[in-house]
């Protein structure tokens, strides 16, 4: 089983973004800003956040990391977020949010000109139109993987376990245009089996640890899985990796896979809408 790593492509990515970076910079006369709201005292999304972070700053990107505890007052949080919000050139949003705060009303507040994840409608209708504007970074990294590999999708049955607004719906979307013959299943298909085993390619955002197992897919078939999760020391994804070894022709793995190459393509997505609205 080849194993379809991405740190070389998330590596040439960061080298093309420096230099975005540095020209942006430049011509603003000050470094670009980072909002990443942390709105949760989820472990995972302090995790992930941090690694933003990181993986901006390097750049020369301003990030502030604004986090609000759960007994502050949701009036005094969107009043707070509004002003995190005019301050940034970009936003991030991290899901979820703790129970008494509207992630609809948040992401309402962030205009898609700042909405790095490309999850306002304007950029979710331009993506059904094939007019991208930020294609949502999960699903951009899971389509572009086996291109990376030589795989190509036109002609390809693929099937997407997900319809997250985030990942799969997306994702399916991307697929399409790529000339894939595209199911998405999801939790209520009655036998998600039997379109697994027929996919050259499979892709999994179902969020639940090793779901897919060698016995749902066809022998040499493709398997791009989304999934993150960390168990204890382990980090793992949403494929049984063991179970499918010796079946699937080629997997991606957890973590070095679709995770790494997301990093790079959401500062990626950064830098789109500085260069397009502000530099
Ligand atoms: N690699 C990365 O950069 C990255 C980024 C974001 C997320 N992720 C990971 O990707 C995974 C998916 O994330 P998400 O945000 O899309 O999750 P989500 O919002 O929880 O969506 C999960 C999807 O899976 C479906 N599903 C759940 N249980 C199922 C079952 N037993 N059988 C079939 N379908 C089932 C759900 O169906 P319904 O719609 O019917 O409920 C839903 O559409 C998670 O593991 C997450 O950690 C990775």
């Amino acid at each position: 089983m080849e194993l379809w790593k991405t740190r070389k492509f998330a590596k040439a990515i960061n080298k093309v973004n420096g230099t975005r970076f540095q020209i942006c910079h430049e011509k603003m006369g000050r470094p670009s800003r980072l909002a990443i709201l942390l709105l949760t005292d989820d472990p995972s999304s302090h995790g992930y956040a941090h690694m933003q972070k990181k993986s901006f700053t390097k750049h020369g990107v301003d990030v502030s990391l604004v986090h609000y505890p759960a007994d502050i007052p949701a009036d005094t949080v969107y009043e707070d977020v509004i002003k995190w919000i005019e301050w940034a050139d970009g936003v991030f949003l991290h899901r979820p949010l703790h129970k008494h705060l509207d992630y609809k009303k948040v992401l309402g507040m962030i205009p898609y000109t700042k909405d790095i994840e490309g999850l306002k409608e304007a950029s979710i209708g331009g993506l059904v139109l094939k007019r991208y504007n930020v294609i949502p970074a999960t699903a951009w990294s899971a389509a572009l993987i086996p291109m990376f590999y030589g795989v190509t999708l036109a002609g390809k049955k693929a099937v997407v376990i997900g319809r997250s607004p985030t990942v799969g719906m997306p994702l399916s979307i991307l697929l399409t245009h790529m000339n894939a013959t595209v199911s998405t299943v999801h939790s209520k298909t009655p036998d998600i089996t039997e379109y697994t085993k027929m996919a050259d390619i499979v892709f999994v955002s179902v969020g639940r640890p090793r779901f897919l197992k060698g016995d749902m897919i066809k022998e040499g078939a493709y398997v791009v899985d989304i999934g993150i999760h960390y168990i204890g020391d382990e980090i793992v994804g949403d494929v049984d990796a063991y179970s499918i070894e010796g079946k699937a022709a080629a997997y991606t793995p957890v973590p070095g896979g679709v995770g790494t190459l997301t990093t790079a393509l959401i500062v990626s997505s950064f830098l789109r809408l500085l260069e397009k609205h502000v530099c």
